[in-house]
């Protein structure tokens, strides 16, 4: 069997509400989700009987590979495949799997690479092992995996509910003059991971914005997209979107010294930043990509001048990026 390749691509929310906190102690949000064409890098194959999963990284440091989202997925499916593998005739389990993963999204940044990985991960175990599971199994799975992790099988811009499990796929921005390339999207990432746990229990202690905007902001999103909007009214409402997180102020009060980070940002970019999850990815909407690609250049030489002080022991990851649509037919 040949390799199986996946790319798994970053997310940011352009929205974020937390509606509140439930009895199980995660929290009911309602959060518009885009995909993004910075994406990890997954190639697996089948290992001969009697090996052990295996996983060799590259790139960003994922942490420890025993609680690697990529080994937890494999084992998942594997469960999941278990009953179909033996009533399709096949001797013992599906087999251990040799995965490597190139990791070029930042780690803890609000970006869910790791859930990313978990989605493509469960993909191409299912592929080398010639296995199909229906949709609604592959969605237990992934839900079980993480909250963000169904988001990732819907393959686009998707509107996320609940924990994060209730995921309706939304139509992208009309496209009339067949321009792929808008909105641009300027991710700048501090070399400060975040944990999420951490700043939901902030948000719990009280780290929360008064104004309750971001739910307003954030139905009102998923609606004009659902009747079909322009890319322009997305980039109008940019600063809307850019202060429609939750989770920003918990964030900030986790990391206090991204205060003054996205105060520079603001200053430096004169656009409006918005904070990715539970951060501390920040991010600004340009009509275009080319437009995202010199700001995203002059951040990286205001870094590199010193007119950008960035907390952390590294630079700050600074790109732009483009966000994953299906591309509109246009018999439609
Ligand atoms: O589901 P996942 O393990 O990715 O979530 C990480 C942490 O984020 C959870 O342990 C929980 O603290 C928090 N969380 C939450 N509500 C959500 C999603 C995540 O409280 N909807």
């Amino acid at each position: 069997m040949d390799l199986v390749v996946r790319l798994a691509p970053a997310k940011i929310n352009l929205t974020l509400a937390v509606l509140g906190i439930r009895p199980d102690g995660y929290h009911d949000l309602h959060s518009v989700m885009v995909p993004l064409d910075v994406a990890d890098r997954l190639s697996v194959s089948p290992l001969p009987p009697g090996s052990v999963d295996t996983l060799h990284t590259t790139g960003f440091d994922p942490g420890p590979a025993a609680d690697n989202l990529v080994l937890r997925a494999f084992a998942a499916a594997r469960r999941g495949a278990a009953g179909p593998w033996r009533a399709a005739g096949r001797a013992g389990d599906p087999p251990a799997l040799a995965a490597r993963l190139e990791k070029r999204i930042p780690v803890a940044a609000g970006l869910a690479g790791g859930s990313s990985d978990a989605a493509a991960a469960l993909d191409a175990a299912l592929v080398a092992w010639d296995m199909e599971l229906d949709a609604e199994t592959r969605h237990a799975i992934a839900a079980e995996l993480g909250s963000d992790v169904p988001f990732f099988l819907a393959g686009g811009p998707a509107l996320s509910e609940g924990r994060g499990e209730r995921i309706t796929p939304i139509p992208w921005l009309r496209d009339d003059d067949e321009r792929h390339d808008r909105p641009g999207v300027l991710l700048v990432t501090p070399a400060v991971p975040l944990s999420t746990p951490a700043v939901f229990r902030a948000w719990d202690a009280g780290a929360r914005n008064m104004a309750a905007g971001a739910r307003q902001a954030s139905v009102h999103l998923a609606d004009e997209l659902r009747r079909g909007m322009a890319s322009d009214a997305l980039t109008v409402r940019a600063a809307i979107l850019a202060s429609a997180n939750d989770l920003a102020p918990a964030a900030l009060a986790v990391e206090p010294a991204l205060v003054p980070f996205k105060r520079a940002l603001m200053r430096l970019t004169g656009r409006a930043i918005g904070i990715s999850g539970s951060g501390p990815t920040h991010w600004a909407l340009y009509a275009s990509h080319p437009e995202a690609v010199v700001a995203a250049q002059e951040l990286r030489a205001a870094v590199a001048d010193g007119r950008l002080a960035a907390p952390g022991a590294r630079p700050p990851f600074i790109v732009a990026a483009r966000i994953l649509a299906p591309v509109p037919r246009r018999d439609q």
